[in-house]
């Protein structure tokens, strides 16, 4: 079937041509003896124009019938502004239909109030809409740039296992069984981290790799089941080289997909200043609020959770909202957001006509009200929202209040950039269910060399040379330099409560590597789904993959996960214990419902907020 054009690149300066052109139906309009047809290939939208000679032809055509059109670019007359083709129309001269087509579940424009899963069903059709092709067409440039500047910086491409050994990365495995090995698994890669380290032993020196991972982890908007890194590792490169290069990746990629100069380098700062001033290791700084600190206003008040705290050695930080007068109902759900996210509750002043106000006023001092109102500024018809409780705790639940009001507010410019570093990552933290250290990024990753000696005597304090990427909000990517001294390496096993003998059950591959000249590296890997997500200006990874999992990490349209036939069972030596009526159960309660039979008989799905909710009111 031949094409002369693409119907979305037709423009006035083809006016008089020729043209054979390939397409689906979008619109059909008949204007009396006229007949309209708007054709849809990847590219656009052109206006086809046909006479009366055609109207029989035309009856059987409908909506995304496929057709194959010969005719003349003409000059419109009324021209549509809208179209990057609403100069011209083509004057149809003869057309085929190559094939027709069901009406389809989903109208086939940008604009849609299909249901996600009816979109996820359907998502060949999904996938036509002119968005959706837009999406995946910049996805393919972003890799073509990432790819140009690898190949020209000497990074060589080396695929590693899909089916190999679980690697550290914190997430659960998915396993696969082994028919060969019958009771022995595979685990798909989380990240390509072990094989990448073992790359720079071998001597590569520069790897990257386009990495299929997966992750058992309840999805999110910016989080799937199976997903793609940019996973990259470099030897002999310190931090600052390592980064400066990735800004330079990061600038280029952002002129050739969206003809943007960024500012390099990127602003960096500790994980330190990004909890203390944003409340988020991931810090969207495209708005103010920052944190303000006015411990020291209260230290001697009598307001009983500020008191509390003081003794406890906590802390009382804010936000200042400027413009926000919330109503007392919207106050009862902002307290119920911050203990959500972690707090003990939230103190909310209101500033009016040079007074405070709020449930806290008659708690205060008036000296007390005054200092607070000179430190935090807050301005008249503002807010003042106040979090007292230890400081990791106090900075994450109102950096999360602050990332709420600020999406609230339409604060968050979809066309403004802003990258940053974050760096000097704690290298550990404390699980309260494992009662031991854990580590934060994962156990190969170099604590400063100043902090070594805290290993023994503080490991909480203990900084690393970990970073991560951040883009509005956003954690883009993240890396570190990896330990590379087998001492070190060993020690900090020791810190996480590993024996020796667990070490090299868990690593014992990995562990013998590195006694073969292993050269110093370091590396990071950036999440292609959310780079193109941002990219996109949409707020779900899922508009950017072709074949997303939804929500509940299903695919509505292929129906995966599913079960298998009991020959594949057999061969596998696998037997499943649940049976169907079972399995639902625990399909309804891994998605947060719960079955409850009523006094009747019937059995009806609760979610667990909405028996959180009953129990609440019980009280
Ligand atoms: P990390 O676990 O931080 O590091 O992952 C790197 C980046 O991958 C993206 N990402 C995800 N994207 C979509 N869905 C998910 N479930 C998901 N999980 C992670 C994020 C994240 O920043 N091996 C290390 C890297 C290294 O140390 O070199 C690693 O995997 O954008």
């Amino acid at each position: 079937m031949n094409r002369s054009h693409y119907n979305g690149t037709l423009r006035l300066s083809n006016q008089g041509e020729a043209v054979e052109l390939i397409g689906w139906v979008s619109k059909k309009r008949n204007f009396g003896a006229m007949n309209f047809i708007d054709l849809r290939d990847r590219t656009g939208i052109v206006q086809l124009v046909f006479d009366e000679s055609f109207n029989a032809q035309l009856k059987d055509v409908r909506q995304e019938y496929l057709l194959h059109v010969k005719g003349l670019v003409e000059e419109r007359k009324d021209k549509n502004p809208q179209l990057p083709t609403g100069e011209i129309e083509i004057v149809v001269k003869e057309f085929e239909i190559v094939n027709s087509s069901k009406v389809t579940p989903i109208i086939i424009a940008d604009e849609t109030d299909a249901l996600e899963d009816t979109r996820m069903k359907y998502r060949y059709l999904d996938l036509r809409r002119p968005v959706m092709q837009k999406n995946l067409i910049m996805r393919s440039k972003i890799v073509q740039s990432l790819r140009e500047f690898l190949d020209h910086h000497d990074f060589t491409e080396i695929e590693t296992p899909v089916l190999g050994r679980s690697t550290p990365e914190g997430a659960r495995d998915f396993l696969v069984p082994s028919r060969v090995h019958p009771g022995t698994f595979y685990a798909l890669p989380q990240s390509p981290q072990l094989y990448k380290q073992l790359l720079m032993i071998s001597g590569f020196e520069r790897y990257y790799q386009f990495a299929r991972c997966f992750r058992d982890e309840d999805l999110r908007a910016d989080r799937q089941t199976d997903f793609t890194q940019l996973d990259i590792e470099t030897s002999f490169l310190d931090e600052n080289q390592i980064l400066s290069m990735m800004e330079d990746m990061l600038k280029k990629l952002m002129k050739d997909v969206k003809g943007i100069d960024i500012p390099t380098p990127f602003l960096r700062m500790t994980w330190n200043e990004a909890m203390d001033k944003y409340g988020s290791d991931k810090p969207d700084n495209r708005f103010g609020m920052e944190l303000q600190d006015f411990t020291n206003l209260f230290e001697h008040s009598e307001f009983v959770p500020f008191k509390n705290t003081i003794e406890n050695k906590g802390v009382i930080k804010g936000i200042v909202v400027e413009d926000f007068a919330p109503s007392n109902k919207e106050i009862k759900n902002l307290t119920s957001d911050a203990r959500k996210y972690g707090a003990n509750g939230l103190v909310v002043f209101k500033y009016k006509d040079g007074a405070l106000s709020g449930s806290a006023v008659k708690s205060l001092s008036q000296e007390e009200l005054d200092a607070l109102v000179a430190a935090s500024n807050v301005q008249d018809g503002g807010a003042i929202l106040m979090i007292s409780d230890a400081w990791l705790k106090a900075c994450n639940a109102l950096g999360s209040l602050r990332n709420d009001i600020a999406s609230l507010k339409g604060l968050k410019n979809k066309d403004e950039f802003s990258f940053l570093w974050v760096v000097d990552f704690p290298m550990f933290e404390w699980s309260e269910t494992e009662n031991r250290w854990v580590s934060q990024h994962h156990p190969f990753t170099m604590p400063k060399r100043e902090d070594i000696p805290l290993l023994d005597t503080n490991p909480g304090e203990v900084k690393t040379n970990a970073y991560d990427c951040v883009l509005n909000g956003y954690e883009l990517g993240g890396g570190s330099l990896r330990i590379y001294e087998q001492d070190l390496q060993d020690k900090i096993f020791e810190v996480l409560g590993f024996t020796p003998e667990q070490t090299q059950e868990k690593f014992g591959f990995f562990i013998d590597a590195f006694q073969y000249g292993t050269p110093p590296h370091g590396g990071l890997a950036f999440g292609l789904d959310r780079i193109a997500m941002i990219l996109a200006g949409t707020d779900s990874i899922r508009d950017v993959i072709a074949f997303p999992k939804n929500a509940s990490a299903r695919d509505p349209m292929s129906e995966a996960p599913n079960t298998v036939d009991d020959v594949q069972l057999d061969e596998l030596e696998l037997a499943i214990c649940i049976d169907d009526k079972q399995r639902d159960m625990l399909t309804a309660i891994q998605a947060g419902n719960v079955p409850v039979q009523l006094s009747n008989g019937e059995t009806i799905q609760v979610s667990l907020d909405e028996i959180r909710q009953w129990k609440e009111s019980q009280n």
